[in-house]
């Protein structure tokens, strides 16, 4: 292991970060050889030397989850619900024939580099959080379409700020004839491919201007699946009923189950996963995009083919959004105490 003692002297204006790549001082790598994880390590290396022959360069063979550290007022730091990351990516890897990696080695790779790391947390307060970037890649020499001889899992950070906008800021998106999986594909899987595909039609979005695509059922491109980055929900127009898409092909977010349960249990709202068609958004008072890097991100409108669909309003959050977001940001930081087992201690 190396030594943590030497660390990079940060100055990183805390209030003005955004969502890209930091060197951060430390990463956790470890090796599948042989049938078996050998003992990861940190490192200070962020260059992986592989295979030319690697599958996760030719075949997508690879996944990554994304996870948060915070910083408490107390000076604590908490992980959000990593253990369901690990679940997600033990899923991912089954999906693509990886081996998992069992939760408490996830766990405790993500609890060393952030300890290593401690000094890149933003300070509570700021907005900001560690976000880390575990994955998993196919790797050692091969070229047939098959499962790698070996794989690598590590894990990096990056001090983030928001994702979109900023805060409870609105933002607007649009709907693409592309699909970013197939209706019996990969889209429940955090895997690349996902993300390859999505690339272009992402970057026809924000050339218009808009913060991201909302892809539709890849079937009969009617519904609703989610945000390029992220999930939706919705709000009933009477303000009664949290609303999200019930599909095989989207990515089961963990923030989203985390707002199922709050907007149920602690604001007293009906819960649905369901079927959302794209042409009955008038039944909507409010809606959002919800993740890990998104957090909770108030949907202004969405445009579809020539319809502009305005929610809430184009600039201000609605108000259940609102609590939704603040009840779930102050259980990341500690300020809200959190259901049984969402709060782990680094
Ligand atoms: N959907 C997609 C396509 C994503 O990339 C993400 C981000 O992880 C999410 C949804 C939200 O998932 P989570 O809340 O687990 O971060
Ligand atoms: C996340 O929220 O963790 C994501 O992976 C979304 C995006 C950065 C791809």
């Amino acid at each position: 292991m190396t030594g943590t003692h030497d660390r990079t002297v940060v100055d990183i204006n805390w209030n003005n970060l955004g969502f890209s790549y930091i060197r951060t001082d430390f990463r956790y790598l470890a090796h599948w050889r042989g049938g078996e994880w050998a003992t990861g390590e940190l490192t200070r290396d962020n260059v992986l030397h592989i295979s030319e022959g690697s599958t996760a360069l030719h075949y997508g063979q690879q996944c990554f989850e994304g996870l948060k550290a915070y910083r408490c007022q107390d000076g604590s730091i908490n992980l959000f619900r990593p253990d369901q990351n690990a679940a997600r990516m033990q899923a991912s890897c089954g999906r693509l024939l990886m081996p998992a990696v069992p939760t408490e080695m996830f766990i405790e790779a993500c609890r060393q580099v952030v300890k290593a790391n401690e000094h890149f947390i933003p300070p509570y307060g700021t907005g900001g959080s560690l976000y880390l970037r575990p994955f998993v890649i196919g790797v050692g020499d091969n070229i047939g379409v098959k499962s790698a001889p070996e794989f690598i899992f590590s894990v990096f950070c990056i001090p983030v700020g928001p994702y979109f906008k900023g805060g409870l800021v609105p933002t607007n998106f649009i709907t693409s004839q592309y699909d970013r999986a197939a209706p019996h594909g990969t889209g429940a899987a955090k895997v690349g491919g996902n993300y390859a595909a999505s690339l272009l039609p992402g970057q026809e979005a924000h050339e218009k201007n808009f913060g991201d695509v909302i892809y539709l059922d890849p079937a009969t491109h009617t519904k609703i699946e989610e945000v390029g980055s992220a999930n939706f929900f919705a709000i009933t127009k009477d303000g009664k009923k949290f609303v999200t898409p019930q599909s095989p092909s989207i990515l089961p977010s963990i923030t989203k189950y985390s707002l199922l349960h709050l907007a149920e249990k602690r604001l007293g709202l009906q819960v649905e996963e369901g079927e959302v068609y794209i042409d009955r958004l008038d039944e909507f008072g409010e809606a959002g995009a919800c993740g890990t890097a998104a957090v909770v991100t108030p949907i202004g409108g969405i445009q579809h083919g020539d319809q502009f669909h305005v929610f809430f309003s184009e600039t201000e959050v609605g108000p259940i959004t609102r609590r939704l977001y603040t009840e779930l940001v102050g259980i990341q930081t500690g300020d809200r105490e959190a259901p049984q087992g969402w709060i782990v201690k680094v």
